[in-house]
């Protein structure tokens, strides 16, 4: 089992390079199956849930060529199955979106059901109920979702709750249905509006993304392509907080300003300062950050995704915070790691009540879920003394080199997996 051991206390200084978005790509590769020609995708981000993703295409017949780490070449004509198995989907719900997909394409589609998840009950009933106003028949036996229609037709959906993956799903089907369809209550997060550009630019016609009513023309074929994914806004998100923990100087390279809005206001919020270029923010921050509230929503909101790097952060701001959950039940695991590095948090219900300490101090922790573990890593560079983070395999889910990366800033941080290594990096540091 690999680790991360960390020396805490350097500033991050430098620059840092955005790979794609992994949520984004996820959809995207999924997409790339609903044309007969070959699609070429690049700035994919070298991440594990984006290689299990090619391997479920895979799984179904398609032919995936990997042109390098970051562009791949997908052809979807010899598809010889339309059934998605377990092993895919309980390593990533996202391989949920080959429904969607060979629905639209086929009219018929098996995908395993999701499992239970690390951050609490993720319902699909709202994927569902487009598939069936699209005119699917859909049936849930033996652990599988079953989708088939003679044809699909498009009509009216209303999304009792702002989803990314109903929105994108439903999008994705409609696209290729009879007719039009509309989405009201559409999910706005940059990438369904980059899954749109996607199917748009191999000749979808889907308009309105990125605002709330998603207006699509279905058409009858999709053709080839070459798409280049967005830049991960998440990872960026983590990356400018991680400097801000650090009391450091990053140019975090390689996005898109606007996605990072409500991750910038908190920054400033907290006393830090954000510089904002075309592709690129600096972040520095020289004292010691102040209190403030946080509340998760979707889009334009802030992201659900970087809510415990914003805890964190708070941890040893001045004065107490609270930061809301209003997304995920079950997204304060990491609180209990938090504690064991001297943090004072309370949760109660849906709210954590944050007590900024001075300091964190090292020590040994587990990552609980892929962000829970980036944000635990931060809270090591941030800490006194030496800090452990087991369980990296999270991590490494949604982070490309994600030490490497930290460690171009000036961390202290290696990637281990014995008690032996641990123990020369400690004497190395010390
Ligand atoms: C996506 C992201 C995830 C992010 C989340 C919210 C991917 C692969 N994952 O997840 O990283 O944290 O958006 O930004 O893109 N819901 C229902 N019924 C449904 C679907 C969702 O009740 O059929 C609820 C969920 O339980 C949750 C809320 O809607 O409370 C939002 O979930 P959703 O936006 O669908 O999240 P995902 O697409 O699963």
């Amino acid at each position: 089992m690999e680790q991360y051991v960390i020396k805490g206390g350097t500033p991050l200084v430098g620059e840092v390079e955005i790979g794609g978005a992994k949520n984004a790509a996820l959809a995207i590769l999924a997409a790339s199956i609903m044309t007969d020609e070959t699609v070429t995708i690049e700035n994919l981000p070298d991440v594990r849930d984006i290689n299990v993703m090619l391997h479920a295409i895979e799984g179904i017949g398609a032919i995936v060529d990997r042109i390098d780490a970051h562009t791949v070449k997908i052809n979807g004509s010899t598809i010889s199955g339309m059934l998605v198995d377990y092993e895919y989907i309980k390593k990533i719900r996202a391989s949920y979106y080959l429904l969607g997909a060979l629905l639209g394409k086929y009219k018929k589609a098996q995908v395993a059901l999701p499992g239970g998840c690390d951050i609490g009950s993720r319902p699909i009933d709202l994927h569902l109920k487009g598939f069936r106003a699209l005119g699917a028949e859909v049936d849930i036996s033996h652990g599988l979702i079953s989708a088939a229609a003679e044809h699909l037709e498009g009509t009216h959906i209303y999304l009792d709750k702002v989803s990314v993956g109903a929105t994108i799903n439903i999008m994705m089907a409609a696209a290729m249905a009879d007719g039009k369809t509309i989405i009201e209550n559409a999910a706005k997060e940059p990438h369904v509006v980059d899954v749109a550009n996607f199917l748009n630019s191999m000749g979808a016609g889907i308009r309105g993304a990125g605002t709330d009513v998603i207006r699509i023309v279905g058409v009858e074929k999709l053709h080839k392509t070459q798409y280049t994914v967005i830049p991960d806004q998440i990872e960026a998100g983590t990356f400018m907080f991680a400097a801000a923990a650090t009391k450091g100087d990053v140019m975090v390279k390689n996005v898109i300003p606007k996605h990072l809005e409500a991750t910038t206001a908190k920054l400033l919020e907290v006393g830090c300062e954000v510089e904002e270029f075309d592709d690129a923010v600096r972040v520095v921050c020289s004292k010691r950050m102040r209190h403030t509230q946080v509340t998760t929503l979707p889009y334009p909101g802030f992201p659900t995704d970087m809510q415990p790097q914003m805890s964190v952060i708070l941890g040893i701001a001045e004065g107490t915070s609270t930061v809301t959950e209003s997304i995920f039940e079950n997204r304060f695991r990491y609180v209990d790691e938090l504690t064991r590095m001297g943090a004072d948090i309370k949760v109660e219900s849906n709210i954590a009540i944050i007590a900024g300490v001075e300091r964190y101090t090292g020590a040994r922790v587990s990552a609980p879920d892929l962000r829970a573990g980036a944000a635990l890593v931060i809270a090591g560079l941030a800490a006194d003394g030496i800090t452990v983070v087991d369980d990296i395999y999270y991590i490494e889910r949604g982070y490309e080199h994600f030490e490497e990366k930290l460690a171009s800033l000036g961390a202290q941080i290696e990637k281990v997996s014995s008690e032996k290594e641990i123990q020369k990096f400690t004497l190395k540091v010390s």
